[in-house]
């Protein structure tokens, strides 16, 4: 049966490009990196030039980056590395339960979080960031493109507003890396996460952004590693993936390949919302990444056509992979304004470099006619104005 992936912002499949330049970090220099010795140093000088590679992709120097285990790792580590009991953050009410999750940790601790809210769109508002901020706000935490609709949030206002507060910035930059232009500089953030497999890199490897002179209180306590940011022997296979992955992301940017993946989301729309009544697009109105989009089918249960679509050959998604399977609508859907029954028939489709034309095709064949399916069997439907 042919297989079409859509659901590139749960993961993506490691490039051909990327697996061959790790695959000698596996046997052959396999050298621990703080090793003194030849192994080591190879080994060493391998994982600096990564370094430099994920610096370039990000706009910064490379010795401002921290190589992680991943998003999830680089969201803990910004927000429990700056605060303490007593001090206020900023967030909002769409990010990614790396990011929520360790807010409602930081609360238990004694820390105060304000969660900003989005309008119709996805979007935040910059003055709410700015009404928000309060004399001990240490941190404003807000993502740059959210990982359900792509919606790309208005950082560089929200930068500003932190630079004039002198209060630290961080992104969770999971879902934009690679997908639009990034400079660490311009927009004024003092730590972004970033994780390998969302960009075509493996799984279980990321890295974070810290600005030069952030002290940040480490996660995990051990060796002296990325300069005592990060204990623990280095991920030395995964961080080449993730530096070869990250000079791939950053050409394929300068040559504009990703209006090729925006033609196809493009299409993706068009066709669906011209061919299958009551849908819409979730973020419309909103500046996005290029290979997302989040389209809501009225009367239908969204994992019901997750379900249905699978066994067609068709991956997409509900949403977060982390979440899918539960029976709460979406939080970032329902902090939109949706209402549950729309926000439960909403789908994911994500697009990944490997994508083609042809992909696009076998979806747009399979979707119409398997939401018409599912709604002849659905009561709502029959019950609603459409009938
Ligand atoms: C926006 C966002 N942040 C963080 C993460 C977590 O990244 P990781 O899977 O590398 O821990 C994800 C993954 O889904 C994400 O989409």
């Amino acid at each position: 049966m042919r297989r079409v992936y859509l659901d590139n912002n749960a993961t993506t499949p490691v490039l051909p490009e990327v697996l061959e330049a790790m695959g000698p970090y596996f046997a052959e220099h396999f050298g621990n990196a703080s090793s003194i010795h030849h192994h080591g140093q190879e080994t060493r000088a391998a994982v600096e030039r990564a370094r430099e590679s994920v610096a370039a992709l990000l706009g910064c120097r490379a010795s401002e980056i921290v190589f992680t285990s991943g998003g999830t790792e680089g969201d803990n580590l910004a927000i429990s590395g700056l605060t303490g009991a007593g001090d206020h953050v900023i967030s909002s009410t769409i990010e990614h339960h790396a990011v929520l999750n360790s807010c409602k940790h930081l609360e238990a601790m004694g820390c105060e979080v304000t969660y900003v809210p989005v309008d119709g769109r996805g979007l935040v508002d910059p003055d709410d960031v700015r009404r928000a901020v309060r004399p001990n706000t240490k941190l404003v935490t807000i993502m740059m493109a959210n990982n359900e609709t792509g919606v790309l949030q208005p950082v560089e206002e929200i930068g500003k507003i932190a630079a004039e507060a002198d209060v630290y910035f961080h992104t969770d930059a999971v879902q934009a890396a690679g997908k639009v232009p990034i400079d660490v500089k311009r927009i004024g953030y003092d730590l972004l996460s970033i994780s390998g497999h969302k960009l075509h890199a493996p799984q279980g490897v990321g890295a974070i952004y810290v600005r030069k002179g952030t002290i940040l209180q480490p996660l995990f306590y051990g060796g002296s590693h990325e300069r005592s940011r990060r204990a623990g022997t280095e991920n030395v296979p995964g961080i080449i993936g993730l530096g070869k992955a990250a000079d791939m992301a950053r050409e394929a940017l300068e040559r504009g390949d990703l209006e090729r993946m925006s033609a196809m989301r493009d299409q993706i729309e068009e066709t669906i919302l011209s061919q299958v009544e009551a849908t819409g697009i979730n973020g419309a109105g909103a500046p996005r990444v290029p290979n997302t989009t989040n389209i809501h089918f009225d009367y239908i249960e969204g994992e019901a056509l997750v379900i249905a679509l699978d066994l067609k050959g068709l991956a997409v998604s509900t949403g977060a992979a982390c979440s899918s399977g539960a029976i709460e609508p979406s939080h970032v859907l329902t902090a939109m304004g949706l209402p549950p029954e729309i926000a439960r028939a909403s789908l994911r489709f994500s697009l990944g470099k490997q994508n083609t034309p042809e992909d696009v095709q076998f979806a747009l064949d399979l979707v119409p006619q398997t939401v018409a399916r599912l709604r002849e069997l659905s009561p709502v439907y029959h019950a609603g104005s459409l009938k």
